[in-house]
């Protein structure tokens, strides 16, 4: 389905202060695909992100969703069919209750209030936190926070999930569950993350940033075991692949 495809060619991007945080990137993303973005600090992740939303625009290049250039014109458009969760909830999260909050995107559709209650109750049950519905966003835990943030996307339903380092400062069993949520949906996914071996669990490609250019691009399994590859773009292998210190087994 080519209408899912996101195509991202020969982009450049600097910030009014003139730093040049993207340069001259260009991958297509295919429908079902699974990509993992990951780079150091700094690297450009965030703000190639922003570029495919249409939350910046590129000064040179294009980024392409199915056959629809992102442009001012288009954001409608492009936003009911990409999702972001950004990498702070509190970004994301404005409303006075959890319900209001998920329950936004679909309002905006103008669909019936049945619609947009059931939408609501779906999306908070897949991120397993139907109980908050009547909570006050800003009061929740940071893990909470995020679970609600994924929630007033997945209520739009969108083809494309794409979100900014998902596991940032969840604990243990949240991030598993995320992990587990993400590994059941069949959307186009792009995340971005420091987090490799959720990266490993979760993606079947993975595009290495090194100052605001791709440094490679390649199936997860080939780009997450080059130790010197990742190493020279301030990256480790992950934990999971590490040899264990004592047998020298792979887990
Ligand atoms: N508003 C801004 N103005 C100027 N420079 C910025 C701005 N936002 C980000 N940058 C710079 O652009 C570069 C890319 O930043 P970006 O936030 O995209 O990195 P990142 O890979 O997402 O990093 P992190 O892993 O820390 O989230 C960095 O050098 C950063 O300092
Ligand atoms: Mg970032």
């Amino acid at each position: 389905m080519s209408h899912h495809k996101i195509e991202v060619s020969n982009l450049h991007f600097s910030y009014p202060d003139g730093h040049e945080a993207i340069k001259d990137i260009s991958f297509t993303i295919y429908h079902g695909e699974s990509v993992g973005i990951i780079g150091a600090n700094g690297s450009g992740k965030s703000t190639l992100l922003s570029l495919i939303m249409g939350i910046l625009f590129p000064d040179r290049g294009e980024v392409k969703v199915g056959e629809v250039t992102v442009t001012k014109k288009t954001l409608a458009m492009i936003r009911q069919r990409l999702g972001m969760v950004f990498q702070d909830p509190d970004d994301q999260l404005f409303m006075p209750t959890v319900f209001d909050d998920v329950a936004f995107g679909p309002r905006n559709y103008n669909l019936d209030e049945n619609e947009v209650k059931t939408r609501v109750e779906e999306a908070l049950e897949m991120v397993g936190i139907p109980h908050l519905i009547d909570r006050a966003p800003f009061k929740l835990s940071g893990g909470e926070k995020r679970a609600a943030a994924i929630a007033t996307v997945l209520s739009m339903k969108p083809d494309v999930l794409i979100m900014d380092e998902p596991t940032s400062g969840l604990d243990p069993k949240s991030r598993r569950k995320l992990i587990n949520i993400l590994k059941g949906f069949s959307h186009t996914k792009i995340i971005t993350s420091h987090d490799l071996d959720m990266v490993l669990e979760t993606c079947d490609r993975v595009i290495v940033l090194k100052d605001g250019e791709i440094a490679a691009d390649g199936t997860t399994q080939e780009v997450l075991t080059n130790g010197k590859l990742l190493d020279s773009c301030g990256l480790e292998i992950p934990l999971s692949m590490q040899k264990c210190p004592v047998c020298g087994m792979i887990k």
